[in-house]
């Protein structure tokens, strides 16, 4: 796809639809106001008109409230109403007016929103069979997206937006797939094939002999149910500047959750291929800091598995160790996710992370208390924490911080092991599965998202009902701006 900052005339361009903002106490720019039928034009959110100049431009006017209340998300959102419209008549190209006002964030902050809403607006996945393609009411793909703005100065911010859009679509690939599509060996050849394309990136990938050498007794444990699907244990080391602090990501990267012996109710049990989810992220995100070539060293870790009960599944119960020496009690199989990515924390600390980012779709507590609108932040470190707030309110991947405890700590303690993997009473679930995962965080600051409500079906306009992606923009943003070179 083609991203343009052009400083033509807005009446001038050349594009398969045109979409301007209007404002509330604002009239709508020239030369349209003088349309027939500008007058319908309202300045409500939602609201949309389409116009046609003399010369046959196709002219969206769509609602866009106050100016004061109007910054990057609406800007995002403002894009992705415009892209529906395009598809209601399959136009390939787009142009998007950048508005300046005075009560508005300057194009700086908008145009590469707007590149972004209408690039994550415009994600299909392709799926299978005959029905894909060559099916006349799938509007064609987005061709090209033209911001109008006469601005100076855009075209670092624009590239930023659009090579992370395209990378949070590309982890909304990897989650659409199907279990037996995308395995924990797939997931090691999507990070072979970056390593591959980029000469600052570096793999290492552990089948499960050596995961159990190793120690990682988390991910061998939940990787006994599928003794036909092998684990991967994936280490990603992306070079972008040699010295300085290591940023460590981890990903949960359970490519399918029945839940395992624990098991889940059949009904919404197929939507457990997006467990991988905070792994796809973390691929994407490290693939888009080596394009960028942003000056940072990252190392990355996917505990890659499936969850699935059988004759060699751990049964509930179980005892286990994990990699720093520590002891589970597994009493829910179900609540694999802390096991996998306790081995991932330590194992990604050891190669040497300075701080630790993990994101993973770990409770159905979070879907529970903050929806689709907030991911659940858990953090030992107020730096770090603020850090991750701030790239979550300029990507619009909102994250809400919950409170550590001592006491919610002693919920973790085991009877006859250091630690259980699940309370009895259930009492703060995203919380218990945080105090957990800080057990294994080899003292470094640490921060843990939860996304299982946020990485599928959120609804909002950029994204759907589908896969999110949900944290590859963030995490880009927040690897740029230790970096410090966020544009
Ligand atoms: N993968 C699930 C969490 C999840 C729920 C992701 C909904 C996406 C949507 C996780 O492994 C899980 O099963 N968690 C259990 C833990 C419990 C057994 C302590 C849960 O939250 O029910
Ligand atoms: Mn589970
Ligand atoms: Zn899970």
């Amino acid at each position: 796809m083609e991203v343009a900052i052009v400083d033509t005339d807005p009446a001038e361009v050349e594009t398969d639809l045109l979409a301007v903002a209007l404002f509330e106490k604002g009239k709508l720019q020239e030369p349209f106001g003088d349309l027939p039928g500008a007058e319908d034009a309202r300045a409500e959110r939602n609201s949309r008109v389409l116009l046609r100049t003399a010369d046959g431009l196709r002219v969206a006017v769509i609602g866009a409230g106050s100016a004061e209340s109007f910054d990057a998300e609406k800007a995002r959102i403002f894009a992705a109403r415009a892209f529906g419209m395009l598809g209601e008549f399959h136009g390939k190209k787009l142009a998007l007016a950048v508005p300046e006002e005075p009560d508005l964030p300057g194009p700086e902050v908008l145009a590469p929103a707007m590149a972004e809403g209408a690039i994550l607006a415009s994600f299909k996945f392709d799926g299978f069979g005959d029905s894909k393609d060559e099916d006349d009411r799938t509007p064609p793909p987005l061709e090209r997206i033209d911001l109008v703005s006469r601005a100076d100065g855009l075209g670092a911010a624009v590239a930023f937006a659009k090579a992370s859009a395209e990378a949070e679509n590309r982890a909304r690939v990897l989650q659409s797939l199907p279990a037996n599509r995308a395995t924990p060996e797939f997931l090691a050849d999507r990070a072979l094939e970056l390593a591959e394309a980029h000469d600052s990136i570096e793999v290492e990938v552990l089948d499960r002999a050596a995961i159990t050498e190793a120690g990682m007794g988390g991910l061998e444990a939940v990787a006994r149910g599928g003794p036909d699907v092998e684990p991967r244990l994936i280490t990603i080391r992306y070079r972008g500047r040699g010295d300085g602090e290591v940023l460590g990501l981890v990903g949960k990267s359970v490519t399918f959750d029945s839940g395992g012996i624990s098991i889940k109710p059949s009904a919404g049990m197929h939507e457990m291929k997006m467990d991988m989810s905070g792994g796809a992220a973390v691929l994407e995100a490290v693939g888009c800091l080596a394009e960028l070539g942003i000056g940072l060293d990252v190392v990355a870790v996917l505990p890659a598995t499936e969850n699935l009960p059988s004759g060699t599944a751990i049964k509930p119960g179980d005892v286990i160790t994990q990699l720093n020496g520590k002891t589970v009690e597994v009493t829910n199989t179900d609540a694999e996710g802390r096991l996998i990515l306790a081995d991932a924390l330590v194992h990604c600390a050891r190669e040497g992370a300075d701080r630790l980012v993990d994101v993973a779709t770990l409770t159905g507590a979070v879907v529970i208390g903050l929806g689709s609108t907030y991911a659940a932040l858990i953090s030992d470190n107020d730096e770090l924490a603020r850090e991750v707030e701030e790239s979550g309110d300029r990507t619009g991947e909102l994250v809400w911080r919950l409170p550590l405890h001592e006491e919610y700590f002693e919920l973790t303690k085991g009877e006859i092991t250091d630690l259980v993997n699940a309370s009895a009473k259930r009492k703060a679930g995203t919380i218990y599965a945080g105090s957990f995962l800080e057990q294994f965080t080899e003292g470094k600051p640490w921060a843990h998202l939860d996304i299982a409500g946020v990485a599928w079906d959120t609804g909002r306009a950029y994204w759907g009902s589908g896969p999110t992606g949900f944290g590859t923009r963030a995490l880009v943003d927040l690897a740029a701006s230790m970096a410090g070179e966020r544009p």
